[in-house]
């Protein structure tokens, strides 16, 4: 049989339930479980030992290249039973033709289970989930899973790798674009609503795929911000600010996880026991499968822990239940069956946990339950996907500074100079995961800014400046052929006309900043300005002294101390997906006004980081700038220049002082605190009320605040509206020294605000 797999990779990146039955139905949920462990024992039973093993092996298809190895003679292992799952394989007569092989040609007609990196939309696609997380809206980010899901399910997938919900407080970590940022409670709540996104009501449905929520565990914490790099952190900090995303997404139904690169206390979490095993599944109670990530079964190696062999039989026992690509599991778990250094209990376990993501699935009712041509052609890219792509790009966009209302610009009258190399860029404008994306169909700032002031502004457009001028760093960043090129004009003659431009208009639109693939993953960067090229075309406009609007695409928290200085706005729109330039134009000319608020704090240096909101204390806290024996720098302020939760919008918001309920409280009362949110200027706006609590006396040493609520409300001009949190011992908890969660009694103070560095507080003694 002729192989439909292609060696040339049609490139692109740049880079449950379970059963969900209503609540309380448990009978049910038992009657299915049974019948599913029915029908998987008398399946196992009729399998040799090496097809329980080629269960085990999840394979890439060559279509789409996420690493630097790939799998060969993939059809045949089909046919033979070696294969489980395939990923990076994606339309209906693709996946088709593979399940085929897989139901028609192996003697037990096992369905495969079909994957790929979907992760911040398919076809239609969302800004990154950095971008996503900063709408601070959960129905949002609900709903872009939703659709990713139905556009995935219509091309033949049913299995996604997202979401990633590592926490990162590296902004040199090129990944931090793929996350939530910085906050563990936000990154749980983003991350249970993006598993409901995607796995719907039942995983049964055609338009459900299954989560698979990466990676675990840690990733985020990689020394240095470098990518793939150490993790090593306490087991109280692991337990109190990087695990709670996971364990919210598990919480919420996730039907896989995917191991990360890193050690765990030491160990690779793809062969860590404590972590597969003690922790996710038996004091989390997770009940899916875990998958390696892409060869980091065989990476252990690297690791220092043996060889393949050893590694493999390592991490079968540890709870790994499916090898990504690394034919770890394939090619050495029948000898070591053999040589009694793994049982065929441990085989058995991790083949039953895929059949079972499979049962779960309804691949064994319906193997093609989503593989149906009209829906491929009629459910993605649709108007009302890219509609609500480009209403959550209008909302995670971040004003940074807005001097003198200069934002929003006037639709008509005057001349506009809109500048930069990702002015007139369809490429850039989707970001880091786009697999499916094409990016010839994205619309550039130029475009959107036409749609809506057509002729009633002048525009002058000049690219002025390269992405980057650097050719050793534009080679990293082509890992994709004619990602970033140079222009056949001199820089020079660039800046010339960029300035040429911006004489002739009355303001200065300049879009810079990253581009593609200059974040995600393997895209850490040391220096986190604004590339070189562009920072010297915003300095030659700077001098002219005009009115300058900063349009800034970035994966990551950038050092904007200059433009902050020198530009008169900045409007953070990460990389907005498909609509990029329609949602920037809506927002540059007020038909929405931005709402968007930091979930990752900007540094002022590189050397600040890493730098989040809720550090602790120490013993000898920075209060207000430098001083000689105090956890400061010598050279600058330990305060960001952005601050987490930071964001601002056409009109202004006046908070009042924080009402409690009570100020005594005991055992499980509940606490009502309430603040006026006023909007005090001209335009309607969103804003995200903010609760933060402190516990300054404890067991241990907390962080100076947590955030625990936050309420995102619309005031018309003039308008004013109560907030009310209600507090309970629950928001009080941690983790003491034990790992034991509890709160512990004395005094709270509870604080409300536009953002982690600006509320209003206030006191209150809770007993137990
Ligand atoms: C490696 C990445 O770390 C992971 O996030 C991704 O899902 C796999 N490659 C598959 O592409």
């Amino acid at each position: 049989m002729k192989s439909f797999f292609t060696n040339k990779p049609l490139f692109k990146i740049a880079a449950a339930a379970i059963l969900v039955l209503p609540f309380g139905n448990t009978m049910a949920q038992t009657q299915s479980n049974v019948n599913m462990n029915a029908f998987i024992s008398g399946l196992m039973k009729k399998m040799t030992v090496d097809e329980k093993i080629g269960q085990l092996n999840l394979v890439t298809s060559g279509m789409a290249i996420t690493g630097s190895v790939t799998n060969n003679g993939v059809d045949n292992g089909i046919a033979k039973g070696q294969i489980g799952g395939i990923f990076g394989l994606y339309g209906v007569e693709n996946v088709r033709k593979a399940q085929e092989l897989a139901v028609k040609n192996s003697r037990l007609h096992i369905p495969l289970i079909f994957g790929l990196d979907v992760i911040h939309g398919h076809r239609t696609i969302f800004p990154i989930p950095l971008g996503m997380s900063t709408t601070w809206d959960l129905d949002i980010i609900q709903k872009s899973a939703r659709i990713a899901a139905k556009e995935a399910t219509a091309e033949g997938l049913n299995w996604v790798f997202s979401p990633m919900v590592d926490i990162a407080r590296d902004a040199r970590w090129g990944r931090i674009s793929e996350g939530s940022g910085e906050d563990p409670w936000l990154g749980g709540k983003i991350a249970g609503a993006m598993v409901k996104g995607y796995q719907g009501t039942s995983l049964k449905n055609a338009d459900a795929v299954m989560a698979c929520v990466k990676h675990f565990a840690l990733y985020g914490g990689a020394e240095a911000g470098r990518e793939y790099n150490t993790v090593d952190m306490s087991r109280l900090q692991m337990y109190q600010d990087y695990l709670p995303p996971y364990r919210a997404a598990v919480d919420a139904g996730a039907g896989s996880i995917m191991s990360s690169f890193n050690t765990v206390d030491g160990i690779p979490s793809t062969g860590n026991k404590w972590l597969l095993t003690d922790l996710l599944r038996k004091q989390w109670g997770f009940k899916g499968f875990v998958v390696s990530d892409y060869t980091s079964l065989s990476e252990m190696s690297n690791h220092g822990l043996g060889d393949l062999s050893q590694v493999s039989a390592l991490a079968l026992k540890a709870g790994l239940d499916m090898d990504m690509v690394a034919e770890g599991f394939l090619s050495t778990l029948k000898k070591s069956l053999q040589q009694g250094k793994v049982t065929q209990a441990e085989i058995d376990l991790a083949c039953r946990r895929v059949l079972e993501a499979k049962y779960k699935l309804g691949l064994f009712d319906n193997p093609y339950k989503s593989l149906n041509a009209e829906n491929e052609k009629k459910d993605v890219f649709t108007e009302e996907n890219r509609k609500a792509a480009r209403l959550a790009a209008e909302h995670s966009f971040v004003l940074l500074k807005n001097a003198n209302q200069i934002l929003p610009l006037k639709k008509s009258g005057g001349t506009i100079a809109v500048v930069g190399p990702l002015a007139d860029n369809k490429r850039d404008m989707l970001g880091t995961w786009v697999i499916a994306g094409e990016w010839e169909k994205s619309v550039s700032v130029l475009e959107g800014i036409k749609h809506v002031v057509g002729d009633n502004v002048k525009l002058i457009y000049a690219k002025g400046a390269n992405i980057t001028d650097d050719t050793e760093f534009m080679k990293r960043l082509n890992f994709g052929p004619g990602m970033v090129s140079l222009d056949s004009r001199s820089p020079e003659d660039m800046i010339e006309e960029a300035v040429k431009a911006a004489k002739k208009a009355d303001i200065v639109v300049a879009v810079v900043g990253e581009s593609q693939s200059m974040s995600g993953e393997s895209s850490s960067r040391s220096d986190i300005d604004v590339p070189e090229s562009q920072k010297k075309m915003l300095k030659a406009l700077a001098k002219l002294g005009k009115p300058m609007v900063i349009v800034l695409f970035n994966g990551r928290p950038l050092t904007l101390t200059w433009e902050n200085e020198n530009a008169a706005a900045i409007l953070d729109v990460w990389a907005p997906g498909t609509e990029a330039g329609n949602a920037i134009a809506e927002v540059l000319f007020g038909n929405y006004n931005p709402s968007g608020k930091l979930t990752a704090t900007f540094p002022r240096t590189v050397g600040q980081i890493p730098i989040y909101y809720n550090h602790k204390n120490t013993g000898r806290p920075y209060t207000d700038g430098p001083t000689k024996f105090k956890s400061n720098y010598l050279d600058i302020s330990n305060d960001p220049l952005f601050p987490f939760g930071y964001g601002l919008s056409y009109t202004s918001f006046g908070y009042s002082d924080v009402k409690l309920s009570k100020t005594n409280l005991k055992g499980a009362e509940t606490l009502t605190a309430t603040v006026t949110v006023t909007n005090k200027g001209t335009y309607a706006g969103e804003e995200v009320v903010q609760l933060y609590i402190s516990d300054p006396v404890a067991s241990i040493s907390r962080s100076v605040k947590e955030l625990k609520g936050f309420q995102k409300i619309n005031l018309q001009a003039g308008e004013a509206k109560e907030v009310s949190f209600t507090i309970t011992p629950e928001l009080l908890k941690f983790y003491n020294s034990q790992l034991k969660y509890d709160w512990e009694p004395g005094e709270f103070i509870i604080q409300i605000g536009t953002n982690s560095a600006d509320t209003h507080n206030a006191k209150v003694k809770w007993l137990k």
